[in-house]
């Protein structure tokens, strides 16, 4: 029997990353792919599977419950990376991050409830632990979110908890840490400084940028993520991480290296307000059923900076010509930039 899977937040980042990685190593799965297109959603991103008859897009909100019926029927397995993902953004508003995030989740549960999905992926972030000084969260650790992307994160991933803890719902929990790789919207750290650099304008680095993120390809968190889709035990939670840990200033020099430009592009910036200095996870529990990453972060990044360079027809459409962008960048860098 063919295996049908939702797929939410498809035409996103890590969604379209997964929708092409699923297509293309499960030959007898289909995906249908639900997205609302907000600005973070683009149908170039699966632009090379749009054809394929193992794919089907779906427009659609998954705060809507007749949409996401509809996109269900037939679906044995969902994966709901539809998600408000920026926490700049949540800084500045944090309305549609409930709405999404919190309010979209319910619907998706009860959705999947009804039907009786075998498998609903929640794929939460390592935000929901909150910063730590020293050492790793692991998954028992007391959640502690302090922004309000994080906020309404935690909200999705306990709701979903509730629900198998409740009703049975045959949820897996995903934390993964920051992803880096081709497709991730030019208004994150690597993006955003890659593209700037490129145009030698300024690269605006928050505080003395010495936070600390674990970066993790993209690719190895999709591969996670169908792990767990595939080998995951109801109820649990697993944490997935790269295990590379750097300050945002190493990131930004090492974009510069690869480049070849110069260490005068940065400009440091008024800090992002609760800023989490150190986000830090321990893996083992997922590393102990057979899932590793597998690609050097060294070589990993220097492949996203060329894949940037490569693609400027992908992002300079959105940082010219998108209205939305454009006002966002104001917004957030008019002032520190000055
Ligand atoms: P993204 O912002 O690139 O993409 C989000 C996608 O969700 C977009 O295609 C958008 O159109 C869609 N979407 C938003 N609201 C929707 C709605 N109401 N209905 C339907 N579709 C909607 O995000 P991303 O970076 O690919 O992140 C995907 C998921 O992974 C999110 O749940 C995020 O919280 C989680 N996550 C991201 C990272 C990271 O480093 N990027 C790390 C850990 C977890
Ligand atoms: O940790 C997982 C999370 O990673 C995901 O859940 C989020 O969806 C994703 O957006 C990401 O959140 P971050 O806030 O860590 O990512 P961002 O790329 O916005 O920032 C990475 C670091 O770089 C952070 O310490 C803030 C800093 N930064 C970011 C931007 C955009 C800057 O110094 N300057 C900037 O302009």
């Amino acid at each position: 029997m063919t295996t049908r899977i939702l797929v939410t937040g498809g035409c996103g980042f890590i969604g379209s990353n997964f929708v092409r990685m699923v297509l293309a190593e499960r030959p007898d799965w289909e995906v249908v792919n639900l997205d609302k297109l907000t600005y973070a959603g683009r149908l170039e991103n699966l632009a090379d599977v749009a054809r394929d008859p193992r794919y089907r897009f779906v427009r659609g909100d998954i705060c809507s419950p007749e949409t996401v019926r509809d996109a269900m029927t037939g679906c044995t397995a969902a994966v709901n990376f539809a998600a408000e993902t920026h926490v700049d953004r949540s800084l500045l508003g944090a309305a549609h991050f409930i709405e999404t995030d919190m309010k979209g989740v319910l619907v998706l549960l009860e959705e999947a409830r009804r039907v009786g999905l075998q498998r609903f992926v929640q794929i939460s972030t390592d935000e929901v632990y909150g910063s730590i000084a020293q050492g790793s969260f692991t998954e028992e650790s007391v959640l502690n979110p302090r922004n309000p992307y994080a906020a309404s994160k935690a909200g999705g991933d306990r709701l979903a908890f509730a629900y198998w803890a409740t009703y049975k719902v045959p949820v897996v929990i995903t934390r993964a840490s920051n992803n880096y790789g081709p497709f991730q919207y030019p208004e994150k750290l690597i993006p955003l400084f890659v593209t700037n650099a490129l145009r030698d304008e300024s690269l605006p680095l928050y505080g003395d940028g010495r936070n600390v993120r674990d970066w993790l390809h993209v690719a190895d968190h999709c591969r996670a993520v169908l792990f767990v889709l595939e080998h995951g035990a109801e109820g649990e939670v697993y944490n997935i991480a790269g295990g590379n840990e750097r300050e945002n200033i190493e990131i930004t020099n090492e974009v510069l290296r690869v480049l070849g430009k110069p260490a005068s592009l940065i400009r440091k910036v008024e800090d992002r307000v609760g800023h989490d200095r150190r986000y830090s996870l321990d893996a083992g529990k997922l590393r102990r059923l057979g899932w590793e990453p597998r690609v050097s972060f060294e070589r990993g990044l220097e492949e996203t900076v060329r894949w940037y360079v490569e693609h400027e027809a992908w992002w300079r459409p959105i940082k010219d010509h998108d209205g939305e962008f454009r006002r966002y960048y104001q917004e957030q860098y008019g002032a520190r930039l000055g």
